[in-house]
């Protein structure tokens, strides 16, 4: 009797065993078809994984109908490459020129995508009106508040994100010493974003960077500048993550995902930016191997971290900021010159089609 029941609780255990293992196999394959893993572009699959994926784009890019087609395709958010940048959009006190910036929001709007303002305040792609010598803390924030005001207020409610303060450490990880640094002192970056909430409380306000991506001098300051606003309260959702590399090398996976973890400890969201992994200029296959593995193991840990959005500096090699920014280097992009889809495109997929 007892082996009855014994070879009764194998065979019982067998069938549940294996029933199991098919069900998993349905699943899996009824997720996607492969003729939808090779239509879809990046978005698609993006959406489903609770991420959106972004671009950088500039205004006159959008008559580019091939680009305009990768970008419908695989992007649900755009990043304005310098159309929001104090210089562009608010060039002498009195003069604000929102044309291009209407015509990309205008962009996103028709396309269902979100929009971020590239950027309020920075040390760079400023006018020279903004301050001049004897310019006094007060008037500085006062400056800064109308501007912030301004610009946030027109577009209320049809930005989505803002990059309220951007690359405001320095590379040695002290506070960089920038115009606002200077004259107003560190509390720049509070008065930014209390400005800022001000304008559109609905917004989400971000402080942006680069070289912040692992564990180092420069993100540990970061951190302890973020770590204080919130503290105090201060009106910020998120960090952004640039993300410019250079592809000859791996990072830090482990040491980037643990610096992710301790900015959402802090309640915030994690974006990636302006991610591009460059390479030298005559690089191999090796070289382009490399850098799908860094897209791809970078999508995963933002998945795993559930960061809200991976944001490309572009799409193609054929426009990108690297060749004329880093001597010697290019092939930064997932699309080629031509407009192929490199290696990097065809892992970014990969790793949204396998994430369930
Ligand atoms: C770059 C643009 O891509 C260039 O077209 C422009 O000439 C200079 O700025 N970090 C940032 C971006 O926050 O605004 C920069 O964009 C790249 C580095």
């Amino acid at each position: 009797m007892g082996k009855v029941k014994g070879l009764l609780f194998v065979l019982l255990t067998l069938l549940f065993v294996t029933s199991c293992a098919t069900d998993k196999k349905a699943n899996v394959k009824e997720e996607f078809d492969s003729a939808t893993i090779a239509n879809e572009g990046l978005k698609f699959f993006g959406e489903k994984r609770g991420i959106y994926i972004g671009t950088a784009i500039t205004e006159g890019q959008l008559n580019d109908e091939k680009f305009v087609e990768i970008v419908k395709k695989n992007c649900n958010y755009i990043t304005p490459e310098n159309e929001f940048k104090w210089e562009n959009i608010h060039p002498s006190r009195k003069v604000y020129n929102f044309k291009k910036t209407d015509k990309l929001v205008a962009f996103a709007k028709e396309n269902n995508m979100k929009i971020r303002g590239h950027t309020l305040v920075w040390h760079s792609q400023n006018p020279y009106w903004i301050a001049k010598p004897g310019t006094t803390a007060e008037e500085l924030k006062e400056t800064m508040k109308v501007h912030i005001s301004n610009v946030m207020t027109y577009y209320k409610g049809q930005v989505n994100d803002w990059d309220v303060v951007n690359e405001a450490i320095a590379d040695n990880g002290e506070l960089r010493e920038s115009i606002w640094q200077l004259i107003i002192g560190d509390e720049y970056i509070e008065h930014a974003f209390k400005c800022a909430y001000e304008a559109d409380p609905n917004a989400k306000l971000y402080i942006n960077d680069y070289n912040i991506e692992d564990i180092n001098p420069k993100s540990n300051k970061l951190y302890e500048i973020v770590k204080n606003l919130v503290a105090k309260k201060v009106p910020i959702h998120g960090v952004g993550f640039q993300f410019h590399l250079d592809g000859r090398w791996e990072p830090d996976y482990v040491s980037i995902r643990a610096n992710f973890e301790r900015f959402k400890k802090l309640g915030l969201d994690i974006q990636i930016t302006e991610l591009d992994v460059r390479l030298p200029k005559n690089y191999s296959e090796v070289d382009l191997n490399r850098q799908a593995k860094i897209y791809g193991e970078l999508m995963k840990i933002m998945l795993e971290v559930k960061g809200s959005a991976f944001i490309m500096w572009g799409m193609t090699d054929k426009y990108s900021w690297v060749p004329s920014f880093f001597s010697g280097f290019g092939g930064a992009l997932i699309f080629d010159e031509q407009y192929n889809p490199k290696p990097a495109y065809m892992k970014l997929k990969e790793v949204l089609v396998k994430s369930k």
